[in-house]
């Protein structure tokens, strides 16, 4: 079983969080990060309910951003979890974002980080989660039905084409 702890972000882990910021720009994704990628600092990106409001006006709904950390505390991940649904949410988004950092990836980490997420969700009283991974993320689609993430549909995003699971908790 991977040992991975959902932690809430504090000032000590600045330098880590802006570290795995460079490796996600390289990478290009920064799903369930609460957009680390669009804050220049850390204390920025700490003021989640800030550029939160900043970015999606009166789209944002309150959310929780964890980052997924090893025993030794060591960062791998990060994972939001929003707390309701607006109409974007749940017609697209969903109530969760991950990324996994890329050179700790295929080791079981964003299986572990969405079954940590499942206990969070269902302590604030989340009965049923809607995760989404667009068509072609193996990755993240084998996550969501190992945590028995059931397909609803796909819809369309734009150019992109979204799945639709559900996880009863
Ligand atoms: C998708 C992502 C979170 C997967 O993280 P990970 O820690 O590598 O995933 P895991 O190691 O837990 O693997 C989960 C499953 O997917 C498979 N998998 C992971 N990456 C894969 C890939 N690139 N291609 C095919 N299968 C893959 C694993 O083999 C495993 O399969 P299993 O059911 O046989 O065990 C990671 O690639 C990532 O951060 N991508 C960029 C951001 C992103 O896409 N986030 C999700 C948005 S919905």
């Amino acid at each position: 079983m991977t040992t991975i702890t959902l932690t809430l972000p504090q000032h000590d882990h600045e330098g880590q969080v802006m570290a795995a910021r460079e490796s996600l720009l390289a990478d290009g994704a920064d799903d369930g990060t609460a957009g680390l990628l669009g804050c220049a600092t850390y204390r920025d990106w700490l003021d989640f309910e800030g550029h939160g409001r900043r970015d999606y006006g009166d789209g944002y709904v309150p959310s929780t951003t964890w980052l997924a950390t090893l025993p030794d505390g060591t960062v791998v991940g990060f994972l939001d979890l929003r707390h309701e649904l607006s109409d974007y949410l749940l017609r697209v988004g969903g109530h969760i974002g991950y990324s996994v950092l890329p050179t700790y990836r295929r080791r079981g980490y964003a299986k572990a980080m969405l079954a940590a997420a499942k206990d969070e969700a269902r302590a604030i009283g989340i009965g049923r989660l809607l995760v989404t991974c667009h068509d072609g993320n193996v990755g993240s689609e084998r996550t969501i039905l190992d945590n028995g993430g059931q397909l609803e549909n796909t819809v369309k995003d734009g150019d992109e084409t979204v799945k639709r699971f559900w996880i009863d908790l």
